[in-house]
């Protein structure tokens, strides 16, 4: 029977993706080898590496002056290299924090200099995205998460600053088009939009390195990483295969201006029905709900377990909201296909006909 996959990560890949990579399991194109057996030097890898590269760049619309790596470990990781690379001890670093993740990325980043939360939206708990704030001229950038994951609030337009913008944008990577160009730093651990979990994907305008004056330690180098073209050591190779094919996918399906026409259509569904039934809440101001993941409540709280078990009964996985914040939380990544979205709207539907 099918599953509608609603996790918020690892989620759903494309079908196409997941076919590929089994059959790269068995015979990695022909080579009479397992794609988990190839070695990372190989021409064979070595082409995986530079189409996944090639395609974020045409993807985001990149030129020479940023870098594409492919690296080691969730977006956490990021949390501390980034200011590693990019924040001296005695500078300071701002942090827009509208979530539980752009909090941890400020708290790991105080271990490596100053940093100031410019923008708080605890006073509602994180139901809407910061726009009033101020970030010092003198700041080394400007950190912010693209998409909450946890809350469900998305930046639909990307800050203006006079300093380099740093993005972690774990969870709604590829999901639109932006002016990517712009942006000093973006992140992203792949287990969402982009692939498998166990590699990151880091995109970096050049110039911003090598200007802080601490030692690095050699796999947390950024330039070290760009020098050896994310072959310092061995990578997650087919983790790296995985995203490669997603890439190759969105490419196919008509890149991101499709991407985010089908994300619009799925959440624009999702949300009216929400709106439009009055045993559901969402909280999220709505200028800033999220594309990805709609976070919304049961207004009584006791029909919650009724609601979750009704998902269930038809194969319906990941909607339980994340555990501080409660409720239901449905993710829509790129790779969801809008019968999914029907699906749990018609299930709503019928659920406040029986309890409404
Ligand atoms: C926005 C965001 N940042 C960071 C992370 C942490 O990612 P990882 O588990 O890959 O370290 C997540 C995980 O869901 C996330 O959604």
């Amino acid at each position: 029977m099918k599953v509608h996959n609603f996790n918020s990560g690892p989620s759903i890949l494309p079908e196409s993706v997941m076919e590929q990579a089994a059959q790269a399991i068995h015979d990695f194109n022909g080579t009479g080898l397992s794609i988990l057996e190839i070695g990372h030097r190989t021409t064979h890898f070595q082409e995986v590496l530079q189409e996944a590269i090639n395609s974020v760049k045409q993807l985001m619309n990149l030129g020479d002056d940023h870098d594409v790596l492919f690296l080691h470990g969730g977006a956490t990781t990021q949390f501390m290299q980034v200011p590693m690379n990019l924040l001296d001890e005695n500078a300071t670093a701002a942090y827009h924090v509208n979530g539980i993740w752009g909090k941890k990325a400020a708290t790991e980043a105080a271990l490596f200099g100053k940093v100031e939360v410019v923008a708080d939206s605890t006073d509602k708990q994180n139901t809407y995205i910061s726009k009033d704030f101020a970030v010092p001229r003198s700041a080394a950038y400007l950190h912010i998460t693209s998409n909450n994951t946890v809350e469900g609030t998305q930046w639909h337009e990307f800050p203006e600053t006079q300093v380099p913008l740093v993005a972690d944008m774990s969870s709604d990577i590829f999901c639109r088009p932006a002016d990517y160009k712009r942006f000093g730093l973006i992140y992203a651990g792949a287990q969402k939009n982009m692939g498998a979990a166990g590699v990151n994907m880091v995109v970096v305008r050049k110039d911003l390195l090598g200007k802080v004056n601490r030692k690095i330690p050699t796999i947390m180098d950024y330039q070290k990483h760009i020098a050896a073209g994310s072959l310092m050591n061995t990578p997650p190779v087919f983790a790296v295969y995985v995203s490669m094919l997603t890439l190759r996918w969105i490419l196919q399906e008509g890149g991101l201006e499709e991407m985010e026409r089908r994300n619009k259509a799925k959440s624009a569904l999702l949300y009216q029905t929400i709106d439009s039934i009055p045993l559901f809440r969402a909280d999220v101001a709505k200028e800033d709900r999220s594309l990805m993941n709609a976070v919304f409540f049961l207004n009584d709280p006791s029909l919650e377990t009724a609601f979750l078990e009704a998902c269930k009964q038809v194969n319906m996985i990941g909607v339980k909201g994340y555990r501080t914040v409660g409720g239901i939380r449905v993710s829509m990544y790129n790779a969801l296909p809008l019968s999914s979205v029907e699906v749990i709207c018609e299930l709503m539907k019928d659920f406040a006909s029986k309890h409404g």
